[in-house]
């Protein structure tokens, strides 16, 4: 190992994120060295990751899946943790400096916490954090001196867009949307989307809540929430265009108009190596994009009337304290229901829009942020 060797753990690497990451490890031979897994019940994937990857430290989020994991692992021998304080303890581990955060949802809020006051680089995937806890987040880096860079590829286009200028010679943010599978469907045809076909994604391969976000356009809604905690540009200054192709990942207008874009695949593994050796660039054996080949880029408004997440995303982050916590996991909660066929594909946006309006928003600290989140899942359950 050479002295630029990335020290990494990977907070959900089990999951899409999680196993790309592995896959970018992988290909980086000797650049990134794995010393933690953690996941939240696949016993049999995570023990598996860590004797490939030579791993002696695992945690396993579901306390339930320990002795899964033990028999799995075998004669491996590693330090296994479990629990919320397991991830809090994976997230800080002395040997590490940079911590990979892909577990899905705002789970991911108090390991990245513990990472951060642990001195650890953030390569963070998971947008929940920023969405429910981005100001107490952002704070807690600046004050270690600790840097997030963004895994999202719409966030990483950004950040990349963004290298070298101040923030006061910004004029827009412009995040480009895939639109989804349902881009074209009419209104009226909208309520009978089955999760079949939410789950068809048109160009990204991503884990199931990802998806079904993707096809609402919450992820959107959450993107422009994160853009803002990222890089303290107002949500009014952020906008959004439908992009299908998912060729041009985001683009920055500055004040004297020039746009500059970020292109490439629409392959999370770049985001996801530029993320963990920020700020050097390697060439790997990664696809690359062919400008001659990737055909017409088009870019289009998108239609608030049949996707009410924009909306509701603008108006939960100008509303602020806990609300857009709030709408975050009430739009898990409900796109929970809606894979188990217990909401229509619109009941979801409907039963997120309920859940806000019943809610009265208090400062975001942790805490209220957790009580505001359990809150609103339980109202989604109850609806
Ligand atoms: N997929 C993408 O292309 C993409 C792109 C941009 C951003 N993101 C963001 O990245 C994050 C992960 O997305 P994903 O698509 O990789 O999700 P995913 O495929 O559903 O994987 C989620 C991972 O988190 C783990 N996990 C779930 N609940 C947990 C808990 N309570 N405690 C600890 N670990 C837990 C899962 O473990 P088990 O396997 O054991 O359940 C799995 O490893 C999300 O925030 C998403 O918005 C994803």
């Amino acid at each position: 190992m050479n002295e630029s060797t990335r020290r990494i753990v990977v907070l959900g690497s089990t999951g899409s994120i999680g196993v790309q990451t592995l896959d970018v490890v992988r290909r980086l031979a000797g650049r990134v060295e794995v010393l933690g897994l953690a996941a939240h019940r696949n016993a049999e994937a995570l023990a598996a990751q860590a004797k490939a990857f030579g791993v002696r430290n695992v945690c396993i989020a579901d306390p339930a899946a320990v002795g899964d994991l033990k028999r799995f692992l075998g004669d491996w021998r590693c330090h296994v943790t479990a629990g919320m304080s397991g991830l809090n303890e994976i997230a800080a581990l002395s040997e590490a400096d940079t911590v990979v955060v892909a577990v899905a949802g705002a789970i991911g809020i108090a390991p990245t916490h513990s990472a951060i006051a642990a001195g650890k680089q953030i390569a963070l995937a998971s947008k929940e954090v920023l969405v429910a806890a981005g100001g107490h987040t952002m704070a807690l880096a600046r004050k270690h001196g600790v840097s997030i860079v963004p895994i999202d590829s719409e966030h990483s286009a950004l950040f990349q867009c963004l290298t070298g200028s101040p923030v006061e010679s910004v004029s827009q943010l412009i995040l480009t949307a895939s639109g989804g599978p349902f881009r074209n469907t009419p209104f009226d045809a909208m309520a009978r989307i089955t999760p079949d076909q939410a789950l068809r994604h048109p160009t990204w391969n991503m884990g199931g809540l990802v998806t079904i976000n993707s096809a609402t356009l919450m992820n959107k809604g959450l993107e422009i929430i994160e853009a803002h905690w990222l890089f303290g540009v107002p949500e009014r200054d952020i906008e959004v265009v439908v992009h299908p192709q998912s060729i041009v990942h985001s683009l920055v207008r500055f004040r004297d108009g020039s746009i500059l874009a970020q292109l490439g695949l629409p392959d999370m593994r770049l985001p996801i190596q530029y993320a963990l050796m920020y700020p050097e660039r390697i060439d790997t054996d990664l696809p690359k994009l062919d400008l001659t080949e990737c055909g017409d880029l088009v870019f289009e408004k998108p239609d608030p009337g049949r996707f009410p997440a924009l909306r509701l995303a603008r108006e939960a982050m100008e509303i602020g304290g806990t609300m857009p916590a709030v709408m975050n996991a009430a739009n898990e909660a409900a796109v929970a229901r809606f894979l188990e066929r217990g909401l229509s594909f619109t009941g979801i946006m409907e039963a997120v829009e309920s859940v806000m309006r019943a809610h009265r928003p208090v400062e975001p600290s942790l805490g209220n942020v957790l009580e505001a989140d359990a809150w609103a899942r339980e109202r989604v359950r109850n609806l």
